[in-house]
């Protein structure tokens, strides 16, 4: 069983599972090291081997730059060591996993049609689902070459329940296959937790969400993290999705259905390209650019949390951290790669 040693620390993990990923085990045995995705594409689990053999996944994954090629830079998440290893990477209290990820299969119990490409596939676990709002799991279909994230929309529960809200993806080797070919009663692998942007229930802040397209999925989890907890019962909730056309807005239905919904929050949509037949008389445009007008200074006292397409991410994460001084610290966010 292969062990991964950091280097100028006395932190060794085991590589104990064949599938794992360096990423995996060191998660998995509670060891804090950074990431974002999991999916090859963040770049935030670089390392850098300095001792051993691994093996890469995916050598040309996205968030490798020919300056990380050059200088022998490598991803957690893409990697599996062939023996014991030594790498440079860092690690801080702030990435311990609460719920470790755990492999195991999960069964589908109901699909649910959200939009025309958003469906909502609920899955069953003999043992708990145990994670906080906002974070994801990796999910390996019978066949498929690679897993995929996708994130919970539900709470973690007792009962080994997993809501996905998963948009179809044209041409999409994975949506694609969930979208034709999973059945209740037909199962897949799941492993999770995974995810940093979660709720931070100790945060004195009121919470904003933004979404766009499926980013919807983690973020109303949070909504529901943060309206069925009494604890959080002073908090208010300024919910914003942006959406692509007036068909893809959702989520509505389930916020209002949330305890003190319509006391305590507001439900905001941008629609990016309205067609001359939607007859749309909201607001059009990015969602970034709606946020910015409707809270303004008030950005800044605000707990953030942003989930969706990478360029919704960056010009979202822009206009808060530059336009508005949000402290960094103040915002959480997911990017779908
Ligand atoms: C943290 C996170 C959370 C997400 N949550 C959601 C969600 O809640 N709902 C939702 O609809 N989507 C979500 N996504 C996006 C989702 O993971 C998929 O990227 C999307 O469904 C398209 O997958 P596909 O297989 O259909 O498309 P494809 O184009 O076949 O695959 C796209 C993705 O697969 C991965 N990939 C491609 N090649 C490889 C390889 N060789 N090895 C490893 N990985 C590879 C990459 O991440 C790539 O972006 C999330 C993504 C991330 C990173
Ligand atoms: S966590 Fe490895 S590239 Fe994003």
């Amino acid at each position: 069983m292969p062990t991964v040693h950091l280097h100028n620390t006395d932190i060794r993990f085991e590589q104990s599972e064949a599938h794992d990923t360096l990423l995996r085990a060191g998660l998995s045995q509670g060891i804090g090291l950074p990431y974002e995705c999991n999916s090859g594409g963040c770049g935030s689990c670089k390392f850098e081997l300095l001792d051993g053999e691994i093996e890469e996944l995916w050598p040309d994954a996205p968030a490798l730059t020919p300056r990380d090629i050059r200088k022998g830079r490598k991803l957690a998440c893409q990697c599996r060591a062939l023996g014991d290893i030594t790498i440079r990477m860092p690690n801080d209290a702030q990435f311990v996993p609460l719920h470790r990820p755990r492999r195991q299969r999960a069964t589908l119990v109901a699909r649910r049609d959200v939009t025309a490409d958003i469906i909502e596939f609920r899955f069953h676990t003999d043992a708990p689902a145990h994670f906080l709002p906002g974070q994801y799991a990796m999910l390996t279909l019978n066949g498929a070459r690679t897993p995929r994230a996708y994130s919970m929309s539900n709470l973690g529960n007792d009962d080994g329940v997993w809501d996905f809200w998963i948009r179809r993806k044209p041409g999409g080797e994975v949506s694609e296959a969930l979208f034709a070919s999973l059945h209740p009663g037909d199962s897949l692998l799941l492993d999770g937790p995974y995810g940093l942007a979660h709720l931070q229930p100790a945060s004195p802040r009121d919470v904003l969400c933004i979404a766009g397209g499926s980013g919807i999925s983690p973020v109303l989890s949070i909504a529901r993290g943060l309206l069925s907890d009494p604890a959080l019962a002073e908090r208010r909730l300024h919910f914003f999705f942006g959406a692509r056309t007036p068909a893809d807005i959702c989520g509505l239905a389930e916020l209002q259905r949330l305890p003190g919904f319509n006391e305590r929050a507001g439900f905001h949509v941008a629609v990016s390209e309205p067609g001359a037949s939607d007859n749309w008389h909201g607001a059009t445009g990015f969602i970034h650019e709606l946020v910015s007008r409707t809270l303004g200074e008030k950005l800044a006292t605000l707990e953030c949390y942003l989930a969706g397409p990478p360029p919704m991410v960056q010009a979202t994460t822009r206009m808060l951290l530059l336009d508005h001084q949000v402290p960094q610290q103040q915002v959480h966010f997911d990017r779908f790669f």
